[in-house]
């Protein structure tokens, strides 16, 4: 039985792989449409979220599965009191398979070592995200066509972004990659992602505080919302909130090929005017993300699919000579 925590407990094999079969589920739909047929997911949702518990529910519907669960703590039995370990181990009786999103990092680690079924980690506190990342991964290779040799830029809320540490944790493992970190000072990369991923795996990378300057050299920029909820000070919030808004003008700064990204929810970051460039690409990412979900489930409940490999190797060449 295994779950998925951390987004570095899937090997780039095992992405691919991932990537390979969320591909074909979107070519194929009919194929998975039973697969999960009398399994269930439950989704333990302690922290407020639409997409990703929607997200969750979609997938599993499309494969044919069930699902149960709740959408805020005060719905849950937290709220009388009981342990993250404790509802890991009643859920355990009632579903196959559990996503959890918890304010506090480390949540779901806790409900995995102590549940019987698989536990997603669906977002823990300002720590991880892995489920997004698997999004964001499915989204660039779809955009750019390679995950290797690149300049990614994130911007925002660096410090809290959950989304953006397992981003980084993940693409550090591809070569030819350079990050360009930038954020308010206050809202920097925490010191333990650039110490464990950045030092430790030698990526290079800069900081900076200015969108402008370095938006020409990007691949790929990875927009953040200010993280609200995780602020002890609402007047610090209220500062720099508007740090960074990418508007059409901006755009015209940034190469022709590059693609937006955002995990969303959307606040005040990308003004809407964007939407209409080729180049933003977080509408697609939901969609992507969903599929990635799809996938993550399959291989967690031991669910193989055969995926045709040939037909596979034929759409990519056939994309090379178009
Ligand atoms: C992200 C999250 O929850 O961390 N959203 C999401 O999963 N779709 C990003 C955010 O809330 O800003």
């Amino acid at each position: 039985m295994r779950s998925l925590i951390d987004i570095l407990e899937l090997s780039v094999e095992e992405l691919e792989g991932l990537m390979n079969t969320a591909d074909d589920i979107m070519a194929h739909p009919a194929k998975y449409s039973e697969v999960c047929h009398g399994k269930k997911l439950a989704t333990l949702f302690f922290e407020p979220s639409t997409r990703t518990r929607l997200s969750f529910e979609a997938a599993m519907y499309e494969l044919g599965g069930n699902v149960l669960g709740f959408s805020e703590a005060a719905s849950s039995s937290a709220s009388k009191g009981e342990s993250v370990a404790d509802t890991a181990k009643v859920v355990s009786c009632y579903a196959d398979i559990i996503a959890m999103r918890h304010p506090k990092e480390g949540a779901p680690y806790v409900a995995s070592i102590n549940a019987s079924v698989p536990v997603i980690n669906a977002g823990d506190g300002g720590h991880n995200h892995p489920t997004q990342t698997l999004a964001d991964l499915e989204t660039i290779r779809h955009e750019l066509g390679r995950l290797n040799d690149m300049t990614v830029g994130f911007c925002g809320d660096l410090k809290f972004g959950r989304t953006v540490h397992s981003l980084i944790a993940a693409l550090s493992r591809y070569t030819g990659i350079k990050f360009v970190l930038i954020s308010p000072v206050e809202l920097r990369l925490p010191d333990y992602v650039r110490r464990d991923i950045l030092v430790t795996n030698r990526v290079p990378y800069m900081e900076t505080t200015d969108l402008e300057a370095v938006l020409p050299e990007l691949d790929v920029l990875y927009m953040t919302r200010i993280q609200k909820e995780r602020f002890f000070n609402e007047e610090e919030y209220l500062r720099l909130k508007d740090s960074y808004i990418l508007t059409a003008d901006k755009m015209k700064l940034a190469k022709e090929k590059m693609a937006v990204l955002h995990p969303l929810p959307r606040v005040n970051e990308i003004s809407v005017a964007v939407d209409k460039d080729p180049r933003a690409a977080y509408f697609r990412q939901v969609l992507y993300a969903k599929y990635m979900r799809m996938a993550l489930i399959m291989k967690l409940l031991n669910i193989a699919v055969e995926i045709d490999t040939a037909e596979a190797g034929a759409d990519a060449e056939a994309e090379e000579e178009a």
